[in-house]
């Protein structure tokens, strides 16, 4: 286990950080010979020549390159995939419980569990959504994912994300990304742990353009946590698991690859706490479009459409007047699959249960169920409404939201999901 050793504050800084004094470079990126015997070694996140204000990488100094490993070989793990194109997708909104937590001895890598996506690491756009349900550490198991930046949302138990660049802890309602190719290590200090985890192949996440909104609010840059430098040295028989084009490979490596002693660059993993997202909202009537919301976007090549937006529902105040407070029925363009971390989602009175899942796709009509409508309909708008137990979010994309065969065949999904829509009554009395 590798002692975290704190935090830097910031998204996408210029971040320096040393665990052992000296180990860091002054005035250059790879000195002819770097201090205490280390290699230096650069992790590029975009294009060498991206425009500065798109360009992520880093500069690493580690006790043994990522060139030494063993030769790779196939590495089963079939519940994790990002084939998301075959065959016709229903249109049907869908609903999902929980994952149930397996009994069988199960760490991250193999608890991991496909539910939909779009796109494919190949074109370099579009989402893999997966759930995660697992009772061990990764055992002399080290893991990267060379098809996606992966943003992690822990619903139950704490995820210890021990990585190349240093230790992320992180609890259920924050989050944590890990670029795409960092190596990394997943340890559950409260045993059975479960949560979302969504790949994004296309452009890096980074904090949506506020507007007239100013210069503050939604998610503040410095509530980013970037982890200190810490490594540990350790030579045995270890596992480096890769996804690499939708499929894991496993390679022997005699070492630990979490041996960075020194680390500067903007490319790196952050967490998050989403209990610090500046929620804004209506202080008159009507709702903002739920896109208020937006923590964390990943731009396609049409302004203002995302290949993914992370959006988020925190706790706050309703005030609206004359005004339908919940969430309304409406139906999008883009696709949206939602999960809830914590207490109650303010569109469903029941049914969507924290670790749950649902999927409204392209044009599909959703919003409240009949009990919220009707409950709703007849509240004292003289008093405001405060939402205090929830924390669910979304992933949003452009590109419709294509479930696995293995999420519709699954146990855990609701067959009677539209049921909860069938009680609205016909309100309509012609004059
Ligand atoms: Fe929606």
């Amino acid at each position: 286990m590798i002692t975290s050793t704190g935090y830097q504050s910031g998204f996408a800084n210029e971040y320096a950080t040393e665990a052992v004094a000296g180990a860091l470079p002054v005035g250059r990126n790879s000195p002819q010979r770097v201090a205490h015997g280390l290699y230096a070694e650069q992790i590029s996140g975009t294009a060498f020549t991206a425009p500065r204000r798109e360009n992520r990488r880093s500069w690493l100094y580690r006790i043994r390159p990522a060139a030494m490993h063993g030769t790779f070989a196939r590495f089963d793990q079939p519940h994790l995939h990002n084939e998301f194109d075959n065959g016709p997708v229903t249109p049907d909104q869908l609903r999902w419980s929980p994952l149930p937590i397996p009994e069988a001895p199960t760490d991250f890598i193999e608890g991991l569990f496909t539910m939909a996506g779009n796109g494919s690491p190949a074109a370099q756009h579009g989402v893999g959504i997966h759930l995660y349900a697992a009772n061990r550490d990764m055992q002399d198991r080290f893991f990267y994912d060379a098809d996606a930046e992966m943003l992690f949302v822990p619903q139950q138990g704490r995820l210890r994300i021990e990585t190349e660049l240093g230790v992320l802890e992180v609890e259920p309602q924050e989050v944590a990304i890990v670029p795409r190719g960092i190596r990394f290590r997943v340890a559950l200090p409260d045993g059975a742990s479960r949560g979302y985890v969504c790949e994004n192949f296309g452009a890096l996440l980074r904090l949506p353009d506020l507007g007239p909104i100013g210069s503050n609010g939604l998610a503040n840059a410095r509530d980013f946590l970037a982890p200190n430098a810490a490594f540990e040295e350790r030579e045995g028989d270890f596992e480096l698991i890769a996804k690499f084009q939708g499929h894991l490979w496993r390679a022997a490596i005699g070492h630990s690859p979490l041996d960075v002693v020194a680390w500067h660059g903007n490319y790196a993993p952050v967490k998050y706490d989403l209990r610090r997202f500046n929620a804004i909202g209506s202080i008159s009537f009507d709702h903002p479009d739920p896109s208020i919301f937006t923590v964390l976007t990943s731009p396609s090549d049409t302004p203002g459409t995302a290949n993914l937006d992370f959006v988020v529902f925190p706790p706050r105040w309703l005030v609206a007047q004359d005004t339908f407070r919940p969430p309304w029925f409406h139906r999008n363009v883009a696709s949206e699959f939602m999960g809830l971390v914590h207490g109650v989602y303010d569109a469903k009175a029941e049914g969507f249960a924290p670790g749950g899942a649902s999927l409204h796709n392209c044009m599909s009509g959703h919003g409240p169920d009949a009990a919220t409508f009707e409950k709703a309909s007849a509240a004292d708008l003289a008093k405001p409404d405060v939402i205090k137990d929830t924390m669910a979010f979304m992933f949003e994309t452009r590109a419709v939201i294509r479930p696995t065969a293995q999420a519709m065949d699954a146990a855990h999904r609701q067959r009677n999901y539209q049921d909860c829509w069938a009680g609205l009554k016909k309100q309509f009395k012609a004059p």
